[in-house]
């Protein structure tokens, strides 16, 4: 079989490994992916970016099964342009990306379908916004309507950051960068964050392995929110309780919801960020959803799956969702980014580093020749006219270390982390570490 995973990054990497262990598949491909998957046997065309071309691509290969791996190019329509081409694919139709590609379209829905959700209102005006800011007593989240490449959700400690925020929001917007016109001010709440996931036909819920991600740049959850800088799975509280819980507060009524009162059915993986209010796990609320799997969650989601991923992914297509159980490790798997740190520039001043402004182009060291005995999985990698990898993104390479307990999948990634660097490398220190 041949299959193709349309990401670029990380959790494209490890989509395709997940896919390459299957002895059924013969090749898989990665649109456009990054040089550095070909680590892990992947074929990539970085060249390859826009919806029809990546369509012609699959034709011409004669791709058996593709996965879209990344919001972007879901809302670009893929799933409806691969459909039309009858090739089959896991992912949401572009009219269902609207969860993720428009927050404040989803808390509206949740609001009406009673699914619980930070108190929140939406601003297109930056005036009212920061009326509004003004005469709150409480801290607030400033985040994008739109897609905004993980970086649009500001928390913030002061209402003088928030107003800050609204016109960083606000002129991303107009100068096209990150997506919607208008601002969602949330309550900023307090309490244990978790990444739920499911995969789901809209109707029947079949539920992954639950993961912990690490937002923050720094090391005890602080600086700014990035796209993720590490992650480990099983989080403490996966089991049927947790389960129970999502499924009946946020995941059943959402999806029901946006069948009966939007008309609109969803397919796919999706991706549930929940708030945990006074870390009592009885008391979840829907920070965001995403239509698609997390990154860097995927990274260790994926090495726990027994079910294989085409089984899972056959099972949405020929709508048999309902006979699936998926099994999985209970193992513990520990991802942390290698990501670009600080550097000088030319002039006096620096590159503050990821996820502000990075530089790339900088030679990998250890990571192509190193025997690991972690995981490897490329997110920010390319390669130089003379075929040497360098870094190409702020977000570098995931490692991936695993044991029987978490405080052994975090020593060997932590151990392995020294057999690779590049100018600038930073990684956080904590991942995994719940004494932080
Ligand atoms: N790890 C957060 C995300 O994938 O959006």
């Amino acid at each position: 079989m041949k299959i193709l995973i349309l990401d670029s990054g990380g959790r494209g990497d490890a989509l395709g490994w997940c896919f390459k262990r299957d002895p059924r598949v013969k090749e898989v491909f990665c649109l456009p992916g990054n040089a550095g998957m070909e680590k892990n046997g992947i074929i990539v065309k970085p060249d390859v970016r826009a919806p029809g071309e990546i369509a012609r691509f699959a034709l011409e290969k004669k791709i058996d099964l593709a996965v879209g791996g990344s919001e972007g190019i879901l809302s670009a329509g893929i799933v409806d342009i691969f459909g039309k081409h009858k090739i089959p694919i896991v992912g949401p139709s572009k009219v269902a990306t609207i969860l993720e590609a428009s927050k404040g379209y989803t808390d509206i829905l949740c609001s009406e379908v009673g699914v619980p959700v930070p108190e929140f209102e939406i601003f297109e005006d930056p005036v009212k916004a920061k009326a509004y800011i003004k005469s709150l007593a409480h801290e607030v989240v400033v985040k994008c309507d739109g897609l905004a490449e993980g970086k649009g959700a500001i928390v913030c400690d002061s209402q003088k950051e928030a107003s800050e925020a609204v016109d960083r929001v606000l002129e991303m917007q107009r100068i096209g960068k990150w997506g919607g016109k208008s601002v969602v001010i949330q309550k900023r709440i307090c309490g244990r964050e978790l990444s739920f996931f499911c995969i789901t036909d809209g109707y029947t819920l079949v539920p992954l392995p639950v993961a912990q991600d690490y937002k923050r740049a720094f090391d005890g959850d602080q600086g700014k929110n990035t796209g993720g800088m590490g992650s480990y799975s099983p989080h403490e509280w996966e089991g049927e309780k947790l389960t129970k819980i999502v499924t009946e507060k946020i995941a059943a009524p959402l999806l029901k919801g946006f069948r009966d009162k939007r008309n609109i059915t969803y397919r796919g993986f999706i991706y549930f960020g929940l708030i945990f209010e006074d870390e009592n796990i009885e008391k979840p609320v829907l920070l965001e959803i995403n239509v698609r799997l997390g990154d860097p969650e995927a990274e260790v989601i994926m090495p726990r799956l027994k079910t294989p991923l085409l089984d899972i992914s056959r099972a949405l297509l020929e709508n048999k969702l309902g006979d699936l159980k998926i099994e999985f490790l209970s193992d513990y798997f520990c991802d942390v980014v290698a990501a670009s740190g600080e550097v000088k520039s030319a002039g006096k001043g620096k590159y503050p580093g990821y996820p502000g402004r990075y530089k790339i182009g900088f030679p990998i060291r250890g990571y192509f020749e190193n025997d690991f005995r972690s995981l490897t999985f490329s997110a920010g990698i390319t390669k130089d006219a003379e075929g040497k990898y360098m870094t190409s993104g702020g977000r570098v390479a995931h490692l991936v270390g695993w044991g029987a307990t978490l405080e052994n999948a975090r020593k060997m990634v932590y151990a392995e982390m020294e057999k690779t660097s590049f100018e600038g490398m930073r990684f956080r220190k904590d991942i995994g570490n719940f004494l932080k």
